[in-house]
């Protein structure tokens, strides 16, 4: 099953919320219910949530009520506002809305609206489908990366859930499975919202790969130990230069790897690599709300006095220099990156 999908008029999608205690599927009917499920995080993930925003645009179509096609671009304007406000730090929603908004403003002199409603709904299931086919072009890219024999430390949920299917770093890490690689996963929690202990743990369950969590202090004692010999990690933003903005935590990762000579990639598709923003400063960071760093319960009792402050950043940008390799669906590229990062996106 995909992690975000169509049927039956409707655009259905795992919530991720709940997840492991309970596997459910929600279904949407309208762009403003869509835009909520991103920000609230039923749907996550930077290509999952570039899928969402862009049948939640088909969705917001065949809402407006209009009757030209005129009419229609405009109401679609006004939705793709509406979901790209929804979460401000993977570039994969805008790319995605913009993607969607392009093809029907080529069609602004189609007589029949219901055509551009179709067509902007078929562009959504395209990229859908396009995202498939690129997490597996990209994982066997990484997987030829890894080693029999691979300790490997991964951070925040990469896989099938964070895309429409397979993965990005977890798509890797799961075609060297496929491969016959004996590797082992060291999953970081990724606190504050637990997604490599809630969902990395409960995907690498179902593929059968050997995996345990460690609190996202642990990795430094790893790396150093020798216990690890790879990173992998995925992106919601890579800037012209390499820098790299991926979950809070990503940076301190990679700081510790480059310190032990242990080689960090991030795994993502080129629709996540912005061309128009020269460095990592120049990427927005989410801040969220601080109940997910304080709401969390130690042995049944909030972990912190009652009027305890929090701050939660939910990214953190890994300057280009602590990378080894950006692994894209048309190849592994290796820096100066600010040079050789152009030359895949452009392909
Ligand atoms: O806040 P999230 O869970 O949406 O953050 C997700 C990540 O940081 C992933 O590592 C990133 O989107 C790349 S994985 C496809």
């Amino acid at each position: 099953m995909r992690t975000v999908f169509w049927e039956n008029n409707e655009l259905k999608m795992i919530d991720q919320r709940i997840l492991p205690a309970r596997f459910e599927v929600l279904s949407y009917r309208g762009h403003k219910e869509v835009a909520h499920a991103i920000t609230d995080m039923v749907v996550r993930g930077a290509p999952a949530i570039g899928a969402a925003a862009a049948f939640g645009l088909a969705l917001a179509g065949y809402e407006s009520a209009s009757t030209s096609t005129e009419g229609l671009i405009a109401d679609l304007k006004a939705s793709a506002a509406v979901l790209k406000a929804s979460r401000p730090t993977a570039v994969n929603l805008a790319w995605a809305v913009d993607r969607l908004m392009r093809v029907a403003e080529k069609m602004k002199d189609e007589r029949n609206a219901d055509t551009v409603r179709a067509a902007i709904l078929t562009e959504a299931q395209n990229l859908a489908d396009e995202d498939v086919a690129i997490n597996k072009r990209m994982a066997e890219h990484g997987a030829a990366l890894i080693n029999d024999g691979d300790t490997i430390i991964h951070h925040c949920n990469t896989g099938a859930l964070a895309t429409v299917d397979w993965g990005t770093a977890l798509g890797v890490i799961r075609t060297a499975h496929e491969q016959g690689k004996k590797i082992h996963v060291l999953v970081d929690e990724t606190r504050p919202r637990l997604q490599g202990a809630r969902l990395t743990a409960w995907e690498l369950e179902q593929y059968g790969i050997p995996y345990e969590i460690i609190s996202d202090n642990m990795s430094g004692y790893f790396l150093k130990a020798g216990k690890a010999q790879k990173v992998f990690f995925g992106a919601d933003r890579v800037a012209a230069n390499g820098d790299v903005a991926n979950k809070i935590g990503t940076y301190m990762l990679s700081l510790a790897a480059k310190d032990n000579n242990v080689p960090a990639y991030a795994v993502v598709p080129t629709s996540t690599v912005d061309l128009s923003l020269a460095h990592g400063g120049l990427i927005p960071i989410e801040e969220r709300n601080t109940d997910e760093v304080l709401g969390i319960q130690f042995q049944g009792e909030p972990i912190a006095p009652k009027n305890a402050k929090a701050r939660n950043p939910a990214f953190d940008v890994t300057p280009n220099r602590l990378l080894s390799g950006i692994v894209t669906e048309n190849g592994v590229v290796y820096p100066p990156f600010d040079v050789n990062l152009k030359k895949v996106v452009k392909e």
